[in-house]
């Protein structure tokens, strides 16, 4: 498995009007590129934070069977209306993944809602309630092993993430938190790091977003 890679930043599929300015999808490349690396025809996939589906869109058109939780409604049912397998998209809480019975799963591929250290909205609540950075990391140790009981053993597990940088220069580590903050419950393989291309969007905030022009898959193993 390479450890740098670089991938077209890429969403063929169009959204509705009312989710333009809220698109936080990750590339449909990506999602092509791991599924082609760690899964085959007829796997079972999962995403417990489905945002807008791409996860779950990507396996279906390739031959994979799709599972996912999303809290906000809006989107689920965006999602449920577009997915050939409907009733495998639950809407809930990641929080209580093993409320929701799903099988077990070959292979997981996520990207959560991000954080940076002084805000005060809790992401697992869509930023509906306050929180804060500590209480937020310690919620992925109780995410995580939760999802170690539904992933077939010697399964992957890829988290997407970036770290954060403001415009005034401050960096959150989140990257390297949350995955620090996983490894206490699944064993962490090694990082990829995920060089985008220029999509031509002429954005100062990186090719990225958030400051930067890459992000990194933190592969796990369910061992
Ligand atoms: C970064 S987005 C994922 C985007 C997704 N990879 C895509 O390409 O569409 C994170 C998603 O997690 C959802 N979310 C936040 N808290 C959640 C929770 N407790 N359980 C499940 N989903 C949650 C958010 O509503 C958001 O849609």
């Amino acid at each position: 498995m390479k450890t740098v890679i670089s991938l077209p930043k890429i969403q063929k599929k169009k959204l509705p009007k009312g989710f333009e300015g809220d698109d936080n999808r990750f590339s449909e490349t990506l999602v092509e590129y791991f599924l082609k690396e760690y899964t085959e025809k007829g796997d079972l996939v999962l995403d417990i934070f489905a945002g807008l589906g791409t996860t779950l869109f990507v396996a279906e058109e390739m031959n994979r069977v799709p599972y996912g939780i999303e809290y906000d409604e809006t989107r689920w049912n965006y999602i449920r209306e577009n997915l050939k397998h409907k009733e495998n998209i639950i809407k809930g809480d990641a929080k209580k993944l093993v409320e929701y019975k799903f099988p077990k799963c070959d292979f997981f591929l996520t990207s959560p809602p991000y954080m940076s250290k002084n805000d005060n909205e809790n992401p697992f609540t869509s930023y509906t309630t306050k929180g804060s950075y500590e209480e937020y990391l310690k919620d992925y140790v109780h995410i995580f092993s939760q999802l170690k009981q539904l992933m077939k053993p010697n399964s992957v597990i890829i988290v997407e993430v970036a770290n954060l940088k403001k415009i005034s220069g401050e960096v959150t580590t989140l990257a390297w938190d949350v995955t620090k903050e996983i490894s206490k419950v699944l064993h962490f393989e090694g990082e990829i790091i995920v060089k985008w291309e220029d999509d031509n969007s002429g954005t100062s905030d990186g090719i990225y977003g958030y400051g930067y022009d890459h992000s990194y898959c933190m592969v796990f193993g369910n061992k």
